[in-house]
């Protein structure tokens, strides 16, 4: 039997409801979905969600994260700072499909004020079956890393 391929989720409130939807559409795909939270509507902030799911892709303990705030925007923000993290905010199929194939983004973000369910639906299946092209666009993802390593060995970065 194959190992299911384990998706953390996490919202803020304004994500919340698209968060549930999201959990239940990629279960019903045949992920394994780990619900990193916000579990109610009560207001949260959206660094706490991100820094949950962005720590939980990082250390390889889910293979990639969705996350939702009400647009999209403050969750990818926050994601980013986690080293490894590449989150990219996709409010649609065109977008999900070129961060899977160029871009090898290891969480999605989307906005629950900005998508509907069945929009996010399409957004999610454009992103899961997009294939890493690999090639030039593996060497612009390593200088990404780079530039997080040289970032956090304090050594300075390119000026100019
Ligand atoms: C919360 O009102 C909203 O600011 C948040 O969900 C998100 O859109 C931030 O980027």
């Amino acid at each position: 039997m194959t190992e299911k391929i384990r998706i953390a989720v996490g919202s803020d409130h304004a994500g919340f409801a698209l968060k549930e939807s999201v959990r239940h559409h990629l279960a019903s795909r045949g992920y394994e979905v780990e619900d990193c939270g916000v579990h109610s509507e009560q207001p949260a902030d959206y660094p706490d969600a991100a820094e949950k799911v962005a720590v939980r892709v990082s250390r390889h303990e889910a293979e990639r994260g969705v996350l939702i705030c009400g647009t999209g925007l403050g969750v990818a923000i926050a994601a980013n700072k986690v080293p490894g993290i590449r989150a990219a905010t996709c409010n649609n199929t065109l977008l999900a499909r070129f961060a899977g194939e160029h871009n090898d983004a290891n969480i999605l973000t989307m906005g629950g004020r900005i998508v509907d369910e069945v929009q996010a639906r399409r957004i999610l299946d454009a992103w899961l079956g997009a294939k890493f092209a690999g090639g030039r666009h593996e060497e612009r993802v390593q200088k990404i890393t780079k530039i997080e390593e040289q970032v956090s060995s304090g050594r300075s970065l390119k000026q100019g």
